[in-house]
């Protein structure tokens, strides 16, 4: 970037770091769990962060059309952000599998939304070709400007807490976060704003977990359609960032994911979309010993911090499976209503 970059900016970044009593109370030992809640980017996830800095570099290098494949985050920030550039945005979309509301997003805001038959990864394999065009930019997360973005996040962590965590949890999929955060991690390290560097502990759903079993997954499924890639673009990054902290990569079932969504949400007051709740399972494993986690809670000094990054908005994903929406409707009288209330 140089002072003659244009900035597109929605005023990202700096999400608040959450205190979770609850969540502390079930690792315990005096150990303290943070959420960085990420939801509370202008388009309600943690894709904004990076999608300034790549939007800005795109613009000055006269792109006229940005490009991703998504599955629904990437694409709702991409078309916030051209809209605010004045420039157009192509999505590239796996037909069916993007949550109602960053679909919705990506229409709103003006994108051209291509549906393909078939999953995220393929839908990255048209776009890394289509990006070798010069009026082409592509800001899905092999954009190092998108990276380099997503460093943010670990820095305000420190900024807030002082230090770096003892533990990080975030959800994985094309594993560009863990790396941003892993780069932030270190870059602030190495600058001595913090004493410490945390482990990294990427979480997976078990139906879509390539970096857990180390292997291609063709045909992922999952509940968390954010995180639905079985082949991840940014692997190495979060190999590296998992080998280099001594971290661990787990994964969860779709069932533990809705559970701990539902959980957060009614414990806590933070509704997270299916995806953001994985780390928060993946805590919770770690602190059951019998479900043989990769990274036991065993392991967390006493007193140490936690933090998971939850990393998109609850309400984007309003279609979530087994969630009861049904209304018991009453009369409109005191008596009825006191009842219905269960007082
Ligand atoms: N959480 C949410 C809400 C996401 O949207 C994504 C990725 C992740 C976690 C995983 O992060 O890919 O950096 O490991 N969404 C991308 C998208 C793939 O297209 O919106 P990652």
């Amino acid at each position: 970037m140089t002072d003659a970059t244009p900035i597109v900016s929605l005023g990202e970044g700096n999400t608040p770091l959450v205190f979770s009593p609850r969540l502390s109370e079930v690792v315990g030992h005096d150990c303290e769990v943070f959420l960085k809640c990420e939801g509370q980017n202008p388009t309600g996830s943690f894709k904004d962060r990076g999608m300034t800095v790549a939007v800005s570099r795109a613009v000055e290098d006269g792109a006229t059309l940005l490009l991703c494949a998504s599955t629904g985050n990437t694409s709702a920030s991409a078309a916030a952000y051209a809209a605010r550039a004045g420039i157009r945005c192509g999505v590239v979309l796996p037909a069916g599998k993007i949550a109602r509301g960053k679909l919705l997003q990506a229409v709103v805001y003006g994108a051209t939304i291509v549906a393909i038959e078939g999953n995220f990864d393929d839908a990255l394999r048209l776009v890394r070709k289509l990006g070798e065009r010069s009026d082409v930019a592509v800001v899905n997360s092999i954009n190092p400007d998108r990276i380099a973005g997503q460093t943010t996040a670990a820095f305000e962590i420190v900024d807030s807490l002082g230090d770096a965590p003892a533990v990080h949890l975030l959800p994985l999929g094309n594993a560009g976060n863990i790396t941003a955060y892993w780069s932030g991690y270190r870059a602030f390290h190495e600058r001595g704003k913090s004493t410490q560097l945390p482990a990294m502990i990427g979480v997976q759903a078990a139906g879509a977990a390539p970096v857990f079993h180390d292997k291609v997954v063709a045909k992922p499924e999952t509940v968390a359609s954010a995180i639905r890639i079985g082949n991840p673009a940014s692997w190495d990054g979060a190999k590296r960032a998992v080998r280099e902290s001594q971290g661990a990569v787990d994964i969860v079932t779709d069932e533990e994911i809705l559970e701990a969504q539902r959980w957060l949400a009614s414990h806590e007051g933070i509704f997270v979309e299916p995806a953001s709740a994985a780390p928060v399972a993946g805590l919770f494993k770690s602190c059951d010993a019998k479900r043989k986690p990769t990274y036991p809670s065993s392991k967390i000094a006493a007193g140490s911090r936690i933090v998971c990054t939850v990393t998109g908005h609850g309400l984007k994903d309003p279609d979530i499976a087994g969630m009861d929406m049904e209304q018991k409707i009453v009369p409109p009288n005191e008596s009825d209503v006191l009842r219905a209330l269960g007082l």
